[in-house]
């Protein structure tokens, strides 16, 4: 019997390892499924950028991101239910690993020098600061991450746009509005060509719009309202058919407004003011049947106001205010509903038009009722 035993134990311990193994092996797969781990290097990376900016509600350890795609979010909506201000930090995780992808820390009065250490959040897909104190300058390295958005409005940013952000294939938007940056625009950008929206109004650039800005094809929205640039507005804005806001206000470059403009048919803003000369007739736009503002003020405009423009149905806000326009006030204006309309200081004729609140016979603002 003990040769039969003999070999009936082996079978018994075989099968309890057998069963073991699958039983560890079980555990193993659970545990592993349960341990979805942020890299120390992530869990470092967030721990310095909260320090740096004296941000203290991140609470961030490598479990962090456990059983949800969500590390912390505490914010406050707006009217149009987009966060107002507050922190949301989103991981993404498989079953093994996470990763943070996106942070957003808006409007929360936060200080101190933008950290580099976003670079090291190699999965980085969003950083968006808006509205906080934080200055120091945009580290080259942000051209190192995955980025689709770059937001830093309204904050006190300073130094130039790091050429290496052109670098960035997968970057949508760039909202660098309201900072204090300065030097020329990188020409490099002009290979992002997934960028749909360029926002770089009130900072301090100066040099002109580059010339690879023609090959961003993708551009639905473009604003550098207030920037002290040079040379002509460029005529491969063109390009951008896509465009439906093109903010190109006080920026002292020169006319004429390129002619290329009447390609920009899905425009529904559009504010372009006070080019330097030389003058020329009203651009056509007779194709922009969707816009709803159009401000061509002190852009040296000659000759009449197009009959067109009472096409415009959507029109709210006209303002050919400050240009050289003369002949009459079309008719056709009246039909459209605006809330306002600036025609004041040009060299208009004939009589006012019935529909006008008249005020001063050179200049027809219009309250609508
Ligand atoms: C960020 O990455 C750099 C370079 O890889 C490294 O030297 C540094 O220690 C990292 N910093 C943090 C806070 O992880
Ligand atoms: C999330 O933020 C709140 C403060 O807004 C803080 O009290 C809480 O500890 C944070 N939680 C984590 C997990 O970081
Ligand atoms: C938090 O961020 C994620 C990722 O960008 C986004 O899907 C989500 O809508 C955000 N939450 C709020 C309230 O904005
Ligand atoms: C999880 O993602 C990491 C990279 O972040 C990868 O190395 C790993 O193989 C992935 N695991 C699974 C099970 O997909
Ligand atoms: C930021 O500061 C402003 C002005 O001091 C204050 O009104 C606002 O409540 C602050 N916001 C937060 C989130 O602390
Ligand atoms: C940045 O802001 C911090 C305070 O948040 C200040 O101590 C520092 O001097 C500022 N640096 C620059 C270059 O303005
Ligand atoms: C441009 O936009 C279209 C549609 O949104 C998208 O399919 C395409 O990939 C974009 N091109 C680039 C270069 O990102
Ligand atoms: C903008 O640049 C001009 C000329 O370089 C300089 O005089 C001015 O102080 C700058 N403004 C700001 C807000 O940095
Ligand atoms: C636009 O893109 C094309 C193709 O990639 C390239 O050859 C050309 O140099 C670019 N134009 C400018 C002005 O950078
Ligand atoms: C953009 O415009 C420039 C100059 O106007 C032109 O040479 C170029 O071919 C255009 N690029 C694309 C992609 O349409
Ligand atoms: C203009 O807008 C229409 C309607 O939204 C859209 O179908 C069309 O593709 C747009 N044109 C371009 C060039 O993006
Ligand atoms: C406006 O659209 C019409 C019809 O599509 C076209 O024939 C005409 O050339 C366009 N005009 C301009 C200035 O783009």
């Amino acid at each position: 019997m003990k040769p039969s035993h003999r070999q009936y134990a082996p079978a018994t311990t075989g099968l309890k390892l057998l069963m073991f193994t699958i039983c560890l092996f079980q555990f193993m797969n659970e545990f592993t499924s349960l341990a979805q781990l942020l890299p120390v290097e992530e869990v470092e990376a967030l721990q310095t950028i909260a320090s740096r900016l004296q941000y203290s509600d991140w609470q961030v350890a490598r479990n962090s991101c456990s059983g949800g795609g969500r590390l912390n979010i505490t914010y406050s909506l707006n009217s149009q239910n987009l966060v107002r201000f507050g922190s949301n930090v989103t991981c993404t995780c498989n079953t093994t690993e996470c990763h943070i992808t996106h942070i957003q820390l808006k409007g929360l009065n936060v200080t101190g020098v933008l950290p580099e250490e976003f670079a090291n959040l190699t999965f980085l897909e969003e950083i968006d600061l808006s509205r906080n104190y934080i200055n120091g300058s945009i580290p080259a390295r942000f051209g190192e991450l995955p980025l689709t958005i770059l937001s830093l409005l309204g904050n006190r940013i300073s130094g130039p746009i790091p050429s290496e952000i052109g670098d960035i294939a997968t970057l949508e938007e760039l909202v660098l509005e309201d900072n204090l940056l300065d030097g020329q625009l990188p020409s490099n950008l002009g290979r992002a060509r997934s960028l749909r929206r360029i926002l770089l109004s009130a900072n301090n650039f100066t040099g002109t719009v580059p010339e690879s800005f023609g090959n961003l094809t993708n551009l639905t929205d473009f604003r550098i309202d207030g920037n002290t640039l040079s040379g002509r507005m460029p005529s491969f804005i063109g390009n951008w058919t896509r465009l439906t806001r093109l903010d190109w206000q006080g920026t002292s470059m020169e006319g004429p407004i390129p002619s290329t403009i009447s390609l920009l048919t899905n425009l529904t803003e559009l504010r372009i003011t006070d080019l330097t000369g030389p003058s020329s007739t009203f651009p056509d736009l007779r194709n922009m049947t969707s816009m709803t503002r159009l401000h061509l003020r002190n852009c040296m405009l000659t000759g009449s106001i197009p009959d067109y423009i009472g096409q415009m149905t959507r029109l709210q806000n006209l303002d050919l205010s400050f240009n050289m326009l003369d002949g009459q006030v079309p008719d056709s204006i009246g039909r459209v509903s605006f809330a306002t309309v600036f025609l004041n200081n040009n060299s208009l004729s004939g009589n006012i038009p019935a529909w006008a609140f008249v005020g001063n016979r050179k200049m027809l603002v219009i309250p609508h009722p």
